[in-house]
């Protein structure tokens, strides 16, 4: 067995739920003949997911959505899945990236798999011929979400699409422990600093700075939060957090996390106030939430090693890991988020694909919750896979709870 191959064996083990899906899926065959076109990380979990769509009956083509996060040994173990095909590679450049992108549109998907909306925004700016055979999509996280969104405000998205994301299966599990765990992971395995008595600066307390930061604490370290928004702000303060401005934290940070989904969130001015040997990394959007281009441009020198990019000015020095990209995925040692956490990621990607087959032609263009139901379903899928079981309500409860004349 060659190694990709090893570490999709591998993943399948901690993946119950998707594994009774792809059980029915084999058995029912819901997606006989259908193309469906994937931009996922290009790893051993992502693997299972396509597996599981092929064994439904579809012919799944699929890339990386981000350049770093590919690991060529499961790329090319996914090349000999039968019904599957991937043209993922890690380092792309730009231009390899989205011609791989073109070779997934290529094929002709009826549904489309995103994290990050790449293949919509293509469909979308260079490939609108393929808009009327498209049946919807998917969208794994925040930030594509937010675009898509913005898409269906301006009556540009051309058909339905569903924010998996934005399920509470999704955003509980998925950003709040699975970035939480492998950000940290990925710092630590590539650094090799103690964390216990840092000072950790997160910017954004939304699901994923959130479980960072309780995680850190855990930890030992000190966390500071940076917020625009003044509930989270606040909420971050009564968890027991620190809250100031990044203009006051970047002089205080040792180590900073961005978690925002949102732009030059640590650029030039921060940079000037920072105390020497700060360790700077991304857990949120792609590469756009530390100004890379800033340290580049104006840095004496610069030493890069597995995953660290030092930046000399002067005596000073900034560390950047995986170049500002996503930390957890794209350092040399990154694995992603945590196994049984995408079991519960992909099993909504795949039931919501059933879904979309199955009633997709009947929705509008726009951007659709996953359906309740479905959230259910991989609810109960991984207690029955952990041997728990919960309470019900008793008639008399669901009675009283459904009612209003029953005073208090
Ligand atoms: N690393 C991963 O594997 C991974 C996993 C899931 C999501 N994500 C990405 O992480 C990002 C955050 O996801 P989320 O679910 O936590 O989103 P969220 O919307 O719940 O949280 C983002 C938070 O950042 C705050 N924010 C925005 N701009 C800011 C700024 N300039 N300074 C400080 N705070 C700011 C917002 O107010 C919000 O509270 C998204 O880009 C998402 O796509 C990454």
């Amino acid at each position: 067995m060659n190694t990709g191959m090893a570490k999709i064996e591998w993943a399948r083990q901690y993946m119950p739920v998707l594994g009774a899906i792809a059980r029915t899926f084999r058995h029912e065959r819901p997606l006989e003949g259908l193309v469906i076109g994937m931009a996922l990380h290009v790893e051993a979990k992502t693997a299972n997911l396509a597996a599981a769509l092929a064994s439904a009956g579809a012919k799944v083509y699929i890339t990386g959505c981000n350049p770093l996060s590919t690991q060529d040994d499961v790329a090319l173990a996914l090349n000999s899945l039968e019904g599957v095909e991937c043209y993922a590679k890690r380092g792309a450049t730009t231009e390899e990236y989205y011609e791989a992108i073109d070779r997934v549109l290529d094929a002709g998907p009826v549904i489309t798999i995103d994290d990050g909306m790449d293949l919509i925004y293509r469909i979308h700016t260079r490939r609108t011929d393929l808009i009327p055979s498209i049946i919807g999509g998917c969208e794994e996280t925040t930030t594509g979400v937010h675009r898509l969104r913005a898409m269906a405000r301006e009556g540009k998205l051309g058909f339905p699409v569903i924010a998996v994301n934005d399920t509470p299966m999704k955003r509980f599990f998925d950003n709040v422990h699975g970035t939480g765990e492998s950000a940290l992971t990925a710092i630590m395995v590539t650094t090799n600093v103690q964390v216990a008595g840092k000072h950790v600066v997160i910017a954004g307390y939304g699901f994923c700075g959130r479980g960072l930061a309780h995680k850190l604490h855990g930890l030992g370290a000190r966390v500071t939060v940076t917020e625009i928004d003044p509930r989270r702000a606040l909420e971050a303060y009564m968890d027991g957090f620190s809250v100031m401005t990044m203009d006051e934290a970047a002089a205080v940070g040792e180590i900073f996390i961005t978690t925002t989904g949102n732009t030059s969130v640590i650029g030039k001015g921060h940079f000037s106030v920072m105390r020497s040997g700060a360790i700077l990394c991304n857990a949120g959007h792609f590469n756009v939430e530390i100004d890379i281009g800033w340290l580049e441009e104006h840095t004496d020198r610069v030493i890069r090693r597995d995953g660290i990019d030092s930046y000399y000015f002067g005596d000073r020095v900034i560390h950047v890991l995986a170049e500002g990209r996503l930390v957890n995925l794209a350092v040399p040692k990154g694995m992603g988020h945590p196994i049984e956490v995408m079991d519960l990621s992909f099993s909504l990607q795949a039931l919501c694909v059933r879904y979309l087959v199955e009633e997709g032609r009947g929705l509008l263009p726009g951007v659709y919750n996953v359906p309740e139901f479905i959230d259910e379903a991989v609810a109960t899928g991984k207690l029955n896979a952990l041997g728990l079981t919960i309470d019900s309500l008793t008639p008399e409860q669901k009675h009283y709870m459904e009612s209003w004349s029953e005073g208090t």
